[in-house]
């Protein structure tokens, strides 16, 4: 039965280019997860945008004397252009700067003061008077209330992960200039999170089906007690608070970008001509999954939860696989330091698979993982071009060669053919499992095991020996792995869509994968296969070394 199946990944801040931390926290999980869902009928929509508002594209444009809105621009366009060239399947990719983006969030605004749950207050802002400005929270620097960390950032505790609010900081200072911020007061509206801790106690008491990481950093929220936080700030960059005397604040980024997910899929149901098809997802039966890094977690099973509590009527998140960090060569990644590899330049010189491949098998799911040149070329080389990449090379070349290029008619099958067909459809089940439960090292896993199987049986199977003697014995095998590789082509197809295509298409399938669906369908007899293309390119050794000369200048 089709179920529907919202995907809603973290709206990335326009402030600078996508960096594989980007794609293994929260951009790749998701696609894989969309386009699996897509193959096995669910209904799906997947979206997200640019996340255009907030202090760190301000302070790039101060920086670089533009306007914040060409700074979102110019990411904008560089981050679409990524998307399509690593392959990631947006239903719809906007950004937090429409219209209708801006009408949705003050239309919750209002909804949840009328409903008592926004309140106003003073709050101390804090203000450098050498720098003469009001200092956005993560320009205070101080010591953490709850961890002592001398370096906590007025908006978080890096050391800790607490939320914060600059004033809570002792022996505050200006990340600029390092002197000391007086406080100021200033009027702004509270979200009365308080009032949601046992609702979201006990929402979050179903949630078995969520990381335990996740659960483990929501719980830890949830035991110091959710303080009321001010969701607009004294800025001129972001969405209008909607009421008179607050003309110069803006709504605070956090508050607005997770109504992204609602207001972007209002948008889709706008550029589909129908409206009202947003309900789909978000007022009947449907699962909302968020993919997010840890550091946004406090934001995704609390804060955006209550909001919807407290507006009333919607769906609250199904679940919110957060990763955890990608290391780069054994250090973390850093944009400051150039410690980082991003994708715009990946993509100008290697094919996007390989990527995904190698993210895919060291997705930090559970604990941080790293990235390496060295690690990458490896498993180029060694999975995906020796094992995969040649298993359907040798066949489909042999297969051109000796039957014509048609399936070959296999007999009656031996017990070893039958068992690794047999194999190939229990892996299918199991990738299929291991993605419904969001496991995706744990999927691409089992497929490259089947593909190694397949490897060992043609070695075994040898028909480049049989086939002068024993033709049969030789269409045999060679059926018995077309078979496989049209397992292997559906199964990996979420992971690696680009030459999942090209392997279905020298399979000779007329329709597309998406058509064929989540399925084992052995080619028939007969059959005519399209040309036999090379899937995946060795990577020559000096690539380690000439890409790891690049990081950290
Ligand atoms: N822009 C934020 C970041 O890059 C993420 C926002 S996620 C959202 O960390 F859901 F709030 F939009
Ligand atoms: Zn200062």
């Amino acid at each position: 039965m089709s179920e529907r199946v919202h995907v809603g990944v973290a709206w990335p801040y326009a402030n600078g280019p996508l960096h594989l931390g980007h794609i293994a926290g929260a951009y790749l999980p998701a696609d894989i997860f969309a386009r699996f869902n897509r193959l096995i009928g669910n209904e799906v929509i997947m979206v997200s945008g640019s996340d255009q508002h907030g202090a760190p594209i301000t302070i790039r444009a101060e920086r670089e004397g533009t306007t914040p809105a060409a700074i979102a621009q110019k990411y904008h366009e560089e981050f679409v252009r990524c998307w399509a060239g690593l392959g990631i399947s947006w239903d719809l990719y906007t950004t937090t700067g429409t219209a209708n983006h801006a009408e949705v969030t003050q239309d919750i605004f209002l909804t949840l003061l009328n409903k008592g749950y926004l309140y106003r207050d003073t709050v101390l802002q804090a203000y450098c008077p050498a720098c003469k400005r009001f200092l956005p929270d993560r320009f205070v620097l101080g010591v953490c209330p709850r961890c002592a960390s001398p370096n906590a950032r007025g908006d978080e505790c890096e050391a800790c992960g607490r939320p914060l609010d600059p004033s809570e900081l002792s022996q505050p200072r200006c990340a600029v200039c390092g002197g000391t911020p007086r406080f100021e007061g200033s009027e702004h509206f509270f979200l009365k999170l308080s009032a949601f801790q046992e609702q979201l106690a006990s929402w979050i008491g179903g949630m078995s089906h969520w990381r335990p990481n996740v659960v483990g950093a929501t719980r830890r929220f949830l035991d110091e007690g959710l303080r009321d936080r001010a969701i607009t700030r004294d800025i001129e960059w972001g969405i209008p608070v909607p009421v008179p005397g607050f003309e110069h604040k803006r709504i605070y980024v956090w508050f607005e970008a997770c109504i992204g997910y609602l207001s972007a899929t209002k948008e889709w149901a706008r550029l589909q001509g129908e409206p009202t098809l947003w309900e789909r997802f978000w007022k009947q039966d449907a699962r909302i999954y968020n993919f997010i890094g840890k550091d946004n977690i406090f934001f995704h099973t609390l804060s955006w939860p209550a909001t919807l509590m407290g507006y009333g009527g919607l769906n609250l998140p199904y679940d919110v696989p957060a990763n955890e960090f990608l290391n780069i060569q054994g250090q973390k990644l850093s944009t400051s330091r150039n410690w980082a590899v991003w994708v715009s330049d990946y993509l100008e010189r290697y094919d996007p698979d390989p990527l995904r491949y190698f993210l895919a098998a060291a997705m930090p799911e559970t604990q941080d993982s790293d990235f390496s040149w060295d690690k990458f070329v490896r498993r180029n080389n060694d999975e995906l071009v020796a094992t995969y990449g040649n298993l359907a090379q040798r066949v489909l070349t042999f297969t051109h060669k000796h039957f014509a290029g048609t399936v070959p008619d296999p007999g009656e099958l031996d017990d070893q053919s039958q068992a690794l067909i047999t194999a190939a459809a229990e892996t299918l089940r199991n990738v299929r499992d291991a993605l419904e439960k969001c496991s995706f090292k744990e999927g691409i896993r089992s497929a490259m095991e089947l593909a190694q199987l397949a490897n060992r049986y043609l070695d075994y199977k040898a028909p480049w020996k049989s086939v002068k003697q024993s033709p049969s014995d030789a269409a045999h095998a060679v059926y018995t792995v077309l078979c496989v590789l049209s397992a292997l082509s559906t199964m990996l197809s979420p992971y690696l869509p680009f030459s999942s295509d090209v392997l279905h298409r020298s399979l000779g399938f007329t329709n597309t994968l998406q058509e064929q669906g989540w399925q084992f369908v052995p080619p028939q007899v007969g059959q005519k296969l399209g040309p036999a293309e090379h899937l995946f390119k060795k990577l020559d050794e000096a690539v380690i070394e000439q890409e790891t000369a690049r990081l950290g200048t």
